[in-house]
């Protein structure tokens, strides 16, 4: 009795004692495997060469690959990973230099310590995306008028984009005309190049002047501004992010279309037709070959589980990440409409690249007015920061101008 009762005992602590070997073992294997996700979201390549080979002009002109390289014309540039490169991607333009950054992204000004997030280039998996370079934007944009349309996002946007250009040229050649938030100006006057902002978060009309104060949403007519769109030569639209506000941050009190008016609608219904109105104004007043239409996708934003405050690295572990920080509904109906144009309509589809970076919002270092609460912001993006990228991959766009004529490149970046 005595003797066997011990030799359960002993049996019992091998068993445990293997167990916890076991366990150790499996925490071993899984950490081996996260690290190996890691790797494979972030192979560090070395490219300098081929970049540095890549001529934009002379790749327009024969548009074949480059030595194995896929031709950015077959290519998608938005499917790749981020590349941590301190040396090779500095900034473009000095934070403290430039007139255009807005408080609410200007991090450095706003004390954010660390700038880790300023040296990580977005690298497509199939070709070498050329590296963003202003002099020769402003040469390809002489006498051109581009157009920024949208809600902060976009603004943060054209942030980027006007300062890329102006940190090319002497501060004196610029001009720059910044009315209030709805409306910016910045011109390359040796170039004769203007680089506007619309301010316009649905695109379609918030009208205000109802006696009793009450905002109707007009889903039938386009903004009022919506005039000054017209001629420009690069337009870059988005809207999202207003549609889905609720509570106090809902713009509007009713919606309004043809002549009805609506307490409350289906969401994606009222992007449908907001959309479809924007859609429309395009397809009458823009001529495709004389203008090229962008469309960018929802930028997204970090909340719950994948927070931005205090993180100074871009999300690596792409297995167990799944961004959904926007309805999906309303992400279909925007690209459902663009796939219908007539005006091919090109999509900068920076959503998934975004997702990557909770690591380059602003978080706290955003300048604050008095008295105003303490904020978060995991919403807009440092400057100089992830906007860059969105500038460089328009640049790419442009320079390569593919989905214009040849089949292969509509179908992998634009959404003709
Ligand atoms: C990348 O390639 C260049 C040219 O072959 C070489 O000089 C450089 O040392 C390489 N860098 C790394 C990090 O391997
Ligand atoms: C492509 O590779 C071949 C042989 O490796 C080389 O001779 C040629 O110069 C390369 N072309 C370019 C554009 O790099
Ligand atoms: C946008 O990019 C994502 C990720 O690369 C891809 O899954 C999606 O199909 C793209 N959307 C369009 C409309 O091309
Ligand atoms: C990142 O880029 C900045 C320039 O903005 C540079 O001063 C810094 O040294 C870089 N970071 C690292 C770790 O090299
Ligand atoms: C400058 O560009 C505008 C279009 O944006 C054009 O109408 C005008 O003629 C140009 N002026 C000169 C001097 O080239
Ligand atoms: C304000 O006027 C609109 C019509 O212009 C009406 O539909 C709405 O009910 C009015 N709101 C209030 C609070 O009276
Ligand atoms: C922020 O991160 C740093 C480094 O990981 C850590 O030491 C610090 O405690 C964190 N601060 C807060 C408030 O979480
Ligand atoms: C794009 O390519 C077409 C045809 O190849 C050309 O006519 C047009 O001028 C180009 N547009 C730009 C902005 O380079």
């Amino acid at each position: 009795m005595e003797t066997s009762s011990s030799t359960i005992k002993q049996k019992w602590k091998l068993c445990a004692f293997a167990s916890i070997i076991g366990c150790f073992i499996l925490m071993l294997c899984l950490n081996e495997n996260h690290n190996s996700v890691r790797l494979l979201a972030f192979q560090n390549k070395n490219t300098t060469n081929i970049i540095s080979s890549l001529e934009p002009s002379s790749f327009i002109e024969n548009g074949k690959p480059i030595n194995g390289t896929k031709s950015i014309g077959h290519c998608n540039i938005f499917d790749g990973r981020w590349v941590y490169k301190p040396i090779d991607s500095p900034p473009l333009y000095d934070e403290f230099q430039c007139p255009f950054i807005g408080d609410q992204v200007s991090c450095q000004r706003n004390g954010r310590p660390d700038f880790d997030y300023e040296n990580w280039s977005w690298e497509a998996n199939d070709c070498e995306i050329p590296r963003f370079d202003g002099k020769d934007l402003l040469e390809r944009l002489r006498g051109k008028r581009v157009i920024v349309v949208g809600d902060s996002l976009n603004r943060n946007q054209w942030e980027s984009l006007a300062c890329l250009l102006y940190s090319v040229i002497p501060s004196s050649r610029a001009h720059i005309h910044v009315q209030n938030g709805l409306h910016k100006l910045f011109v390359a006057k040796d170039y004769n190049c203007s680089v506007e902002f619309h301010w316009s978060p649905f695109l379609v009309q918030l009208d205000t002047s109802q006696a009793n104060g009450t905002k109707v949403l007009r889903l039938d007519k386009l903004v009022t501004s919506a005039e000054r769109w017209r001629g420009a030569d690069i337009m870059v639209f988005n809207t999202g992010h207003w549609w889905v506000h609720r509570g106090k941050f809902r713009a509007w009190d009713l919606f309004g279309y043809r002549g009805e008016l609506a307490k409350e609608m289906d969401i994606e219904s009222a992007v449908e037709m907001g959309m479809k109105t924007w859609a429309q104004w395009i397809d009458d007043n823009v001529d495709s070959t004389k203008t090229i239409v962008f469309f960018r996708s929802i930028s997204p934003e970090h909340k719950g589980k994948y927070w931005c405050y205090n993180v100074t690295l871009p999300i690596m572990d792409e297995e167990s990440y799944a961004g959904d920080s926007f309805p999906k509904p309303v992400i279909e109906v925007v690209e459902r409409t663009i796939r219908g144009m007539k005006t091919p309509v090109k999509y900068l589809n920076i959503t998934k690249l975004s997702e990557y970076r909770r690591d380059a919002h602003p978080t706290v270092y955003v300048a604050k007015k008095e008295k105003q609460q303490p904020v978060v912001d995991c919403s807009h993006w440092c400057l100089p920061g992830l906007p860059d990228t969105w500038n460089r991959l328009l640049y790419a766009l442009l320079v390569f101008n593919t989905s214009r004529d040849t089949g292969a490149g509509s179908s992998s970046h634009g959404l003709v």
